[in-house]
Formats: C-alpha cells, sequence, structure tokens
C-alpha cells in the first residue's frame, strides 16, 4: 500500500545523450574545476574508454589532472588510500570516476579523504556521518546496471579488519552523471544481460517494497518499460547506440527507485550467493526475481499486475484480466531470462551456474535472512519462505 507519508530526493544533475561527454568541460568550469582526478581501473584504461573521455573533455576546451586507474574488482581502503594520495599530491580539484561499481564506490570513498585530509576514512563509516560537501564529483559510467551513478552510498572492502565498511550519506552523491552510448557500446552480451537484469531488479523491488511511494513508482515504471523494450534489441545488436542510451538512463532511473524505495529479498539472495560463491551480482538477481515475485504475490499481487503494462505494452495489458495480471507479469520476466540464456548464456537457475551446491540450499536461506534488504520486502521473509524460493529457482 502507499504510504501517506515519503521522502524522495534525487540532486543528480543528470547529462544524457550521444555526445554528453563533450559537455562535461562546461559542468568542470562551472564549478570553479580545472584539474580533476580521473578515477578508473586497468581494464576501462585498456578499452579505450578513458581516451574517448579525455578527447571529448579536449573538445569542450578543458583540462585533466592525473589518471588513477588501481582501483581493484572489488574496492578496497588500500585503492582510496592511494587515490586520495594521488588527488592531494597532484594538487586536483575535482574527481571525474569512469567505470563500473567498484570506481564508483572508490570514487565516493576517496572525495571524503580528498575533502577531509589525511584522516582514516572508517570514522565516516555508516550513516550520515559526513557534515559538510565534498569535492566536485562528476560520474561516468561504462555499465548500465548499478546505478552508482546516483545512489549515495560506497562500500570499500577493509582487508585489515576483514569486513566490508559502508559509507552513506547525501554528500556522496555526484553532482552530475554522463549517460553516454559510447561507454556502453563495447560492452559484452553476457555482461549487457546481467547488468540490465540487475537494474531490473532494482526497479521491480522498488515498485513493489513497503516504502514504495508515487515519485519512486514513475522511476521504476519507466525503467522497467526501457529494459523491456530495449534489452534483447542490444544483444541482437551490440552496436545499436539509441538502445544503450536507452539502457543507461534505465539504470540510473532505478537506481533512483531504489534509493528512495528499497529493494528486497531478490537483493538479499543475491547478497548471500555473490559473498558464498562468487556469483555475479545482476545474474543472481535475474535468476530470483520471478520466483521472489510468486513468492511476494500475497503482498503485493496488485503492484506486480500493475508492472504489465511497462512489461509488455499497452494491448497486452488491455487484453489480460485484472486476475491474471501479476502471473502474466512474471511470465513476461520469465521470457526475458529465456531469450537472454538463448542470445548470451546467462543462467536462468542456480544450477545453471554450475557454481552453488544445491545441499547448501538451506545455509543460502539462513545467511539471507540477515540481509538488511529483507525488512521492506513485501511478505515477511522466513527460513521457510527463503528455503522455498530457493528450491524454485534451483
Ligand atoms: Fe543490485
Amino acid at each position: 500500500m502507499t504510504k501517506h507519508y515519503f521522502e524522495f530526493s534525487c540532486p543528480v544533475k543528470m547529462v544524457a545523450g550521444f555526445r554528453a561527454l563533450e559537455h562535461i568541460s562546461f559542468e568542470l568550469d562551472t564549478r570553479g574545476a580545472s584539474r580533476p582526478l580521473i578515477v578508473s581501473d586497468k581494464g576501462v584504461v585498456g578499452a579505450g574508454l578513458v581516451d574517448t573521455v579525455l578527447a571529448a573533455i579536449a573538445t569542450g576546451g578543458g583540462q585533466v589532472g592525473p589518471i588513477f586507474d588501481d582501483v581493484p574488482p572489488d574496492s578496497s581502503m588500500e585503492a582510496v588510500r592511494a587515490g586520495a594520495a594521488r588527488y592531494l599530491d597532484s594538487g586536483c580539484d575535482a574527481i571525474i570516476a569512469v567505470g563500473g561499481g567498484s570506481v564508483m564506490d572508490t570514487a565516493k570513498a576517496l572525495n571524503i579523504l580528498a575533502t577531509e585530509g589525511g584522516v582514516d576514512l572508517r570514522q565516516f563509516a555508516g550513516y550520515n556521518n559526513l557534515k559538510r560537501p565534498l569535492k566536485p564529483f562528476i560520474a561516468i559510467p561504462t555499465t548500465a546496471g548499478t546505478g552508482s551513478e546516483v545512489t549515495a552510498i560506497s562500500v570499500i572492502k577493509d582487508r585489515e579488519e576483514g569486513v566490508k565498511t559502508f559509507y552513506c550519506s547525501p554528500f556522496l552523491l555526484p553532482d552530475v552523471a554522463v549517460l553516454d552510448p559510447r561507454m556502453t557500446l563495447k560492452l559484452p552480451p553476457m555482461i549487457t544481460a546481467a547488468t540490465a537484469m540487475d537494474a531490473l531488479t532494482h526497479a521491480v523491488e522498488a515498485y513493489t517494497c513497503l516504502a514504495r511511494n508515487p515519485m519512486s513508482d514513475a522511476y521504476a515504471e519507466a525503467a522497467v518499460r526501457r529494459i523491456s523494450q530495449w534489452l534483447v534489441p542490444v544483444l541482437l545488436r551490440p552496436d545499436e547506440a539509441e538502445g544503450r542510451l536507452a539502457l543507461a538512463e534505465a539504470a540510473a532511473m532505478a537506481g533512483i527507485a531504489f534509493s528512495n524505495s528499497p529493494v528486497g529479498l531478490v537483493h538479499a539472495l543475491a547478497h548471500t550467493i555473490g559473498a558464498m560463491y562468487g556469483v555475479h551480482h545482476g545474474a543472481a538477481n535475474s535468476i530470483f526475481l520471478p520466483f521472489v515475485l510468486e513468492f511476494n504475490l500475497p503482498g503485493s499481487r496488485q503492484e506486480i499486475g500493475a508492472l504489465l503494462l511497462s512489461l509488455a505494452g499497452p494491448e497486452v495489458y488491455a487484453a489480460t484480466p485484472a486476475s491474471r495480471r501479476a502471473e502474466e507479469a512474471i511470465d513476461r520476466i520469465m521470457a526475458l531470462k529465456d531469450k537472454a540464456h538463448e542470445l548470451c548464456g546467462l543462467p536462468r537457475t542456480l544450477a545453471e551456474t554450475g557454481s552453488v551446491p544445491r545441499e547448501d540450499l538451506p545455509r543460502i536461506a539462513r545467511t539471507a535472512l540477515d540481509d538488511g534488504t529483507v525488512v521492506m520486502n513485501p511478505v515477511d521473509v522466513t527460513y521457510e519462505g527463503a528455503l522455498r524460493v530457493l528450491e524454485r529457482a534451483w
């Protein structure tokens, strides 16, 4: 049920389109910055994407500072410290992140140290422990999934303490998110599908969770519509720039939706098998999404049914009896999974991942209950319920 009270915020400026990168120099100039540190990783640099960004900034008359590309796949405290040292030693005055989730997380945390100087990052861990704005920060995602360019959270692995620390504050939000299809044109089909299914899950969970509200609903519906319309065409024609842009927009919209109306059981299960067996986050979400929606039917039948309009279009929605729309919406997501499996091998089940032992399902169910995301799931999650979903997903 929609709450009578809600909060919604997204102060990130979106700069999106076929030549969005060329506008970065204007955004830097507006913020009085002329020496941004470029934060990226070796893969993104090797793919030539940082060169594309640098050329676009030069075209716009802008300048950049050094490139820090030592971000590991799983962002680490060491990388944050090394990046901050580079920022401070080089007299930088802004940060431009070019990459996926780990690069974004690293850049956000690095911005804390760049602003606060040589302090222990850990003192800012948790919720709302930043008290002033950070340095100008421009995010350029090179995948279309996490929505990290519009979220106020950063997760950093702390090897010394053996834990993952998280930082959540509105001051971590980028000032600008730049969505340009040139950044995702070369993404391999499997990563394209997995990240798009992550974004779809963000939108669907935001739309069906207990904190849903009219604003997050609007972003979630728009995200679901774009992914339903464009994922298969992009898998068939990877250099389809219009579709790439639509998927990037969808990921940002879904990020805005779940920043204001959190994810639920799908993510709890995906976090668990990601940590235990290294299953890709988007692939894991894709596996669980329809089975969790089946589980959630008693608490959110109406919302799941309403999503059929965005998933299948007005003709199908109108032709489907109201009492059948929720099941039809779930069937559409199953069909999207089947198509992605056919086109790029995205696993549809836990068995197809080849890395989750069936005898571990009870342990996965128990562990998932401790994931904070289950709190907003529209149906109470019990051990038996989680196990039932896992067995369906097997
Ligand atoms: Fe996710």
